[in-house]
């Protein structure tokens, strides 16, 4: 293998954090070399929101994230924040537009947001190399010598932005968590977040055939809550208010959902028992779901075929309560399938949340969905992306 000329910085992963990051370090003059395995850069920018990216949000703030350390991201997201973000974007003439809850899509496509990335890369003489898998990385009295399957590469500081385990498909490895290690960090457990739930077989049989339904709900835990849609799938449940709640579940956990947040149920059989007496219970009951739903809940909870004047108090409350605290207990996860994101990641108690450098290991620095900080479903991911990477690149 050749010995290839130093460079001041090599970005590992041309995903979101690794071009900001990259771009941002050119700008003030270092040389920069992204490296990535993919054929592409930012496949997974490219992929998201349904191709349309939701690049950001509006409302993003330090409690829009997980971590063992909440304190940590406050400073990168304050420093570069999502109106730096939407400046670039504007500087770019993307047409964009809020879909709901603060979350800014694309008009057109994600390939907007990768085509600026590295445009910005470009222009400020980053240079971005695809088809060039990092396999190891050692530390010399030079610096940093960096194997990849096109041959050995040398730089004065090291960029770990090679992201975390979700959608193997689409180029996810551990490396970034193996490099942590090698160099003394300690990884918090990782797993998926952001997931669809799988239910066990009694659940997965009676709920598969509500498959695409989708019913506005709020899931709630003891650690958090909600209010979005859920939708029923072939193998369990998913929609926002899931995939939202799974990065706050852990096994063998239930989670309440109120399937009817904005009425009082207890109150409006009530109600109706009196202006309706000869209405059946069920019918009640489909007046407010789907009738696929309203007959399945029926059938579960044998909620007997009576008219409503035939229904004591101790049966619409327990109607009312079970709708309102539905218990959902899932058998797992999707995995990493089909997980927007890896919760866990490197220890940020051991990185400096100012420049994300290393601690432990002077010129190593660590960006993006591979530090232990997870974001909500909503643009929030990519908002921290963007704001870790740009303080790295500030001083890199
Ligand atoms: P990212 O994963 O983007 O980049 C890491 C790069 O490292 C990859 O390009 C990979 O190929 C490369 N790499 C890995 N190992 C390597 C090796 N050994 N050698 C060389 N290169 C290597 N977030 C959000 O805010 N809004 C959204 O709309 C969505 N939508 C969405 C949809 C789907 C389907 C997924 C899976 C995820 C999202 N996300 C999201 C989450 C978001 O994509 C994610 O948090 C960021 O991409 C993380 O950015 P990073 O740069 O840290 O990693």
């Amino acid at each position: 293998m050749s010995q290839s000329a130093v460079h001041d910085v090599i970005v590992i992963g041309a995903g979101a954090a690794g071009l900001h990051c990259a771009a941002t370090a050119a700008k003030r003059g270092r040389r920069v070399l992204v490296l990535d395995h993919a054929k592409q850069a930012g496949k997974k920018i490219l992929i998201s929101g349904g191709g349309r990216c939701n690049f950001t949000n509006m409302y993003a703030s330090p409690e829009n994230y997980l971590s063992e350390n909440p304190h940590f991201c406050k400073s990168a997201l304050s420093r570069y924040t999502q109106w730096d973000f939407i400046g670039l974007v504007n500087d770019y003439g993307i047409a964009y537009h809020e879909k709901t809850l603060g979350q800014l899509f694309c008009d057109d496509s994600a390939k907007d947001i990768v085509n600026m990335l590295v445009k910005e890369c470009s222009k400020n003489g980053a240079h971005v190399q695809l088809r060039t898998e990092v396999l190891s990385v050692e530390h010399t009295a030079d610096g940093y010598v960096v194997k990849t399957s096109q041959g050995l590469l040398q730089a004065e500081k090291i960029v770990v932005a090679c992201g975390g385990l979700s959608m193997p498909k689409l180029g996810a490895t551990p490396l970034g968590y193996q490099l942590a290690e090698q160099f003394g960090h300690r990884v918090v457990p990782v797993r998926a977040g952001l997931v669809p739930f799988t239910l066990h077989d009694a659940d997965k049989q009676r709920y598969a055939e509500l498959s695409g339904l989708s019913v506005d709900v709020v899931a709630s835990n003891d650690r958090a809550s909600f209010k979005e849609a859920m939708l029923f799938t072939h193998r369990g449940v998913s929609g926002p208010s899931m995939l939202q709640i799974s990065s706050y579940w852990l096994p063998g956990e239930s989670i309440a959902v109120n399937l009817l947040p904005q009425d009082d149920v207890f109150t409006a059989l009530s109600e109706l028992r009196q202006s309706r007496p000869r209405m059946s219970l069920r019918t009640a009951i489909q007046e407010w779901f789907p009738k696929r739903l309203a007959l399945t809940l029926c059938e579960q909870y044998q909620w007997p075929d009576k008219n409503l004047a035939d229904c004591n108090n101790a049966l619409l409350q327990s109607v009312a309560d079970t709708l309102h605290q539905w218990p959902l207990k899932p058998n797992g996860t999707e995995g990493y399938r089909t997980a927007e994101v890896t919760l866990g990641g490197v220890d940020t108690n051991e990185v400096s949340s100012k420049t994300m450098e290393s601690r432990l290991q002077p010129g190593l620095f660590f960006i993006g969905e591979v530090l232990d900080v997870t974001g909500w479903l909503g643009g929030y991911n990519f908002q921290w992306a963007w704001s870790s990477g740009w303080v790295c690149g500030e001083s890199v």
